[in-house]
């Protein structure tokens, strides 16, 4: 952070939260907070609450939450820079000239220009497709039934026969060698000097959500190998946390995503009019990808190849965005390739048809895994239908376990209490279900110990963040290490040293995280929904001690089991049974 936090806290506290927001949302009152459409994802009935009281907004569909500054970062893409300077400007405060460090500097600036030498080489091959040198290229465009439209969209170009034009110009533009290599844009050897990494290829540039370049992927224009090449990670391309075509998608308000392997699919499903497309940069499909799209939605839709290796990337793509509480449903292309070919044979009218019959991930694992049974055989078929429960153990919730049993009992002919049985004496046997999903929620949701007590800790900060004067009949129990979680024993040592000088601001604690996903989380902290209606006094305290309980029992636990490679666990695990003991005779009354 480069202003004093004090400057920081006066622009915030003089920037009122309701009063902003209004300006983007449409917020209604209701009790203690304003409720309105969440900007950050499609929604049809308001989830987005802002509190007045604590200054902060909060998304309880998508988690998406903040402070002031936040959620101008996270609404109009502003640095945290930038948002200090709009709300300092809105508020009249003046700001003084920021000094910043050397190293900073150097660092700001460096990414600074690898992004404008990915923008300068963009440019440059745009310019190029449209020359007589890019000819071969454009053809190439035309016959894949590109529309200029189309290729303005996505910015596509075509790098030169010459294995050296790029770095040339580049140079021209004043780009160090260096710098052009970083940008992983030529590569340098001793004897030849710089050397293009693409020559003679059309040219997808690779955009961040924030329509900005930073990398490229490049075609040959036919058989050759590698079909594509593509530019390598480098501080501004990180390609487990972008998504090809997430600038345009992030707006389409489909109410889904799909998403594709290729960049040809992207570019072919936005020209049909399905702009919700997206794909992983020629690797495999990662959780941080999964993470970005459950900003936007929860519903995914698969639009792999029909192959053996699309339909084995789709197999491993279903298991990423189960773990990450996204529902994925599988689009069927045959008798076609992938969704360019599809549309190209068939159109957009049909494809919305496979769209609209979109296979549940469920069944389509089981369809997958059914090839390597013979169900003519009954041991073979036993086996399948003893994977099928295996499988349907899966589902913690019961409401939905039982609808999938029914369903899956239905599509393989077996008798719906045989199936039954068979999932409850897996149960039985492996203990149920390693993980909660609850698709529709679109929350991650784990029933693992670790999520448990992560939950609990959380309801445990709102609470004491809500209730004035709790802090201090609790805290001789408490201490931040019982927040076992980095992040959630940052925010509590903060909101302690709050809470012990009588403020207790949370929006003040959220701008002291530099990232915007760790203030995204810091935000969620205080926005648990406490389980118990406010006005049943003794089951609000119950249910605040047992919160309690539970946050020192995990606390004790965590720290029992580092006894031998934390030497400070030891006197924490003393201090903890201490507590818990005191806590079991303790009544803890919420006056
Ligand atoms: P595909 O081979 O399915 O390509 O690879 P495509 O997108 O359908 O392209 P066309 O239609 O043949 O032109 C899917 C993705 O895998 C990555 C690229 O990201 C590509 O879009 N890939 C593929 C590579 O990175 N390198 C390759 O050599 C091939
Ligand atoms: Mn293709």
């Amino acid at each position: 952070m480069y202003y004093p936090e004090e400057l920081v806290e006066e622009i915030r506290m003089k920037n009122d939260i309701v009063d902003v927001i209004s300006g983007y949302v449409r917020l209604q009152r209701k009790g203690g907070s304003h409720f309105g459409l969440c900007p950050f994802h499609n929604e049809k009935s308001p989830s987005f609450s802002v509190s007045q009281s604590k200054q902060m907004y909060y998304c309880f569909g998508c988690g998406a939450g903040g402070n002031v500054f936040t959620f101008l970062m996270e609404y109009e893409h502003y640095t945290f820079q930038e948002a200090i300077k709009v709300l300092a400007e809105r508020a009249g405060v003046a700001l003084p000239e920021i000094e910043y460090s050397a190293e900073m500097k150097q660092k700001e600036s460096r990414r600074a220009r690898l992004l404008e030498a990915n923008k300068e080489a963009a440019k440059y091959f745009y310019y190029l497709l449209r020359r007589q040198e890019g000819a071969q290229g454009m053809r190439y465009l035309q016959k894949r039934q590109l529309s200029g439209e189309t290729m303005k969209k996505f910015g596509l170009g075509y790098a030169s026969k010459y294995s050296d034009d790029l770095t040339k110009y580049l140079k021209s533009k004043g780009y160090e060698d260096e710098l052009i290599k970083e940008a992983g844009l030529c590569t340098i050897d001793e004897k030849h000097g710089a050397h293009d990494k693409f020559w003679n290829r059309v040219m997808f540039p690779i955009q961040d959500m924030n329509h900005r370049v930073i990398g490229f992927g490049g075609r040959v224009m036919g058989d050759g190998t590698p079909k594509y090449l593509n530019s390598p990670e480098t501080p501004v391309f990180d390609k487990s946390r972008n998504l090809y075509g997430l600038n345009f998608a992030r707006t389409s308000r489909s109410g889904n995503m799909i998403l594709c392997e290729g960049y040809m699919d992207v570019i072919a499903m936005h020209q049909a009019g399905f702009t919700q497309a997206v794909a992983s940069l020629g690797t495999a499909f990662t959780e941080g990808q999964a993470a970005l799209i459950r900003r936007y939605t929860t519903n995914v839709l698969l639009s792999y190849d029909s192959d053996g290796a699309g339909v084995k990337a789709a197999l491993r793509a279903i298991g990423i965005l189960k773990e990450s509480g996204l529902t994925g449903k599988v689009i069927h292309l045959e008798p076609y390739k992938d969704p360019d070919e599809f549309i190209k044979n068939l159109g957009a009218e049909e494809f919305q048809k496979r769209i609209d019959q979109a296979e549940n991930s469920f069944f389509f694992e089981l369809r997958i895994l059914e090839r390597d049974y013979d169900l003519k055989d009954p041991e073979s078929k036993t086996k399948f239908h003893q994977e099928i429960a295996r499988r349907l153990c899966g589902f913690s919730e019961e409401v939905e376990r039982e609808n999938y049993i029914e369903a899956a009992a239905e599509r393989y002919h077996i008798g719906f209490e045989n199936l039954r049985r068979l999932v409850g004496s897996y149960a039985a046997k492996t203990g149920l279900a390693k993980e909660i999903i609850r698709p529709k929620s679109g929350i991650q949701k784990k029933s693992t110990p670790e999520e448990g007590a992560k939950k609990a800790q959380r309801l445990l900060i709102t609470w004491l963040s809500e209730v004035p004067g709790l802090y201090e009949k609790v805290k001789k129990y408490l201490s931040p290490h019982d927040f076992t979680d980095e992040l959630y024993r940052r925010a509590a040592e903060m909101l302690f040293e709050e809470l012990e000088s009588g403020s207790g601001s949370p929006a003040a604690i959220v701008s002291r995280f530099e990232e915007e996903e760790q203030q995204k989380e810091v935000a969620a902290l205080f926005h648990t929904r406490l389980p118990v209606q406010r006005e049943d006094k003794k089951e609000c305290e119950k249910a605040f001690h047992d919160i309690l309980v539970s946050v020192k029992t995990y606390s004790y636990e965590y720290y029992s089991a580092r006894m031998g490679s934390d030497i400070d666990a030891l006197s924490k695990v003393i201090e903890g049974k201490k507590a818990l003991q005191e806590l079991k005779n303790t009544h803890i009354s919420l006056d």
